[in-house]
């Protein structure tokens, strides 16, 4: 049954942040090497972002390759660094068309100089599209996020620039790689896993949560608007109560 009918068009989350999770374990059940699975799951990627596309997300983020990623072994790491040049490549001149446009958040710099010269090109082609923003989370921790505001911060203090009794919440937020966007309403993580992993620990302070145990090549259009069909059943408070929500 397709889902989208059922979800309603005003209650859409503007920003929606996932944990793509299980594409090694989705290859060994095919009896095929990990990199089979993360190729599968560029397939997953794709209709997920024609699935903002037609239902309204604005911004979708993707956790593609944490700073712990570069622990894996040697060949996994070149192999999901060639599939994200390849996909880049690829899948730009369709994202292009559909309007969508590239960001990156993370080290950038650690990424091997093809990546970076593609990813570039990409941002640079998709700069004025505005239905899609497309956010990939690469070699991407929220530590680091968060120590490197602490960094700039600090400069500003030592320089004069700024009072310490000056630092409140929106000029940490300001300082984070995602100030340009909206936080998170919705962080989806599959494969069965409950945890959220160094991602975006700041943006989620009041995000729903859906975790799903389908594995991420297994996870199209239709598990997607489960997890917004779940979203729009939740009762956001914000620290309020029920009867607040309510009256408003
Ligand atoms: C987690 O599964 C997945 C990753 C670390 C990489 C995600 C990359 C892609 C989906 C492909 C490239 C993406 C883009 C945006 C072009 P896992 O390897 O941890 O799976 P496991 O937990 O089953 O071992």
């Amino acid at each position: 049954m397709d889902l989208q009918a059922s979800i309603d068009k005003n209650n859409i989350p503007k920003h929606v942040a996932i944990i793509m999770d299980g594409n090694g374990r989705w290859a060994k059940q095919q009896g095929e090497d990990r990199i089979f699975g993360h190729h599968e799951g560029v397939n997953s990627v794709r209709e997920i972002v024609e699935a903002c596309g037609e239902i309204g997300v604005k911004y979708l983020t993707l956790y593609a390759f944490s700073t712990e990623n570069w622990n894996r072994p040697k060949e996994e790491v070149d192999g999901l660094m060639e599939l994200l040049v390849a996909t880049i490549s690829m899948e730009t001149p369709n994202l292009h068309k559909k309007g969508v446009r590239l960001q990156v958040i993370g080290d950038i710099l650690s990424l091997p100089a093809s990546c970076q010269t593609e990813l570039q090109e990409s941002i640079d082609l998709t700069a004025g599209n505005s239905k899609v923003t497309l956010i990939l989370a690469l070699s991407y921790s929220s530590k680091w996020e968060i120590t490197e505001a602490v960094k700039k911060i600090a400069k500003q203090v030592e320089a004069g620039e700024l009072k310490s009794e000056n630092i409140r919440d929106d000029l940490i937020q300001n300082n984070l790689s995602t100030h340009a966007y909206p936080n998170p309403e919705l962080m989806i993580r599959t494969s069965g896993e409950h945890r959220i992993s160094n991602f975006l620990l700041w943006q989620l302070a009041y995000a729903e949560f859906y975790f799903t145990d389908v594995f991420w090549p297994d996870f199209r259009k239709n598990e997607f608007y489960k997890a917004i069909l779940s979203y729009q059943n939740r009762e956001r408070r914000f620290g309020k109560t029920s009867e607040q929500i309510s009256n408003n």
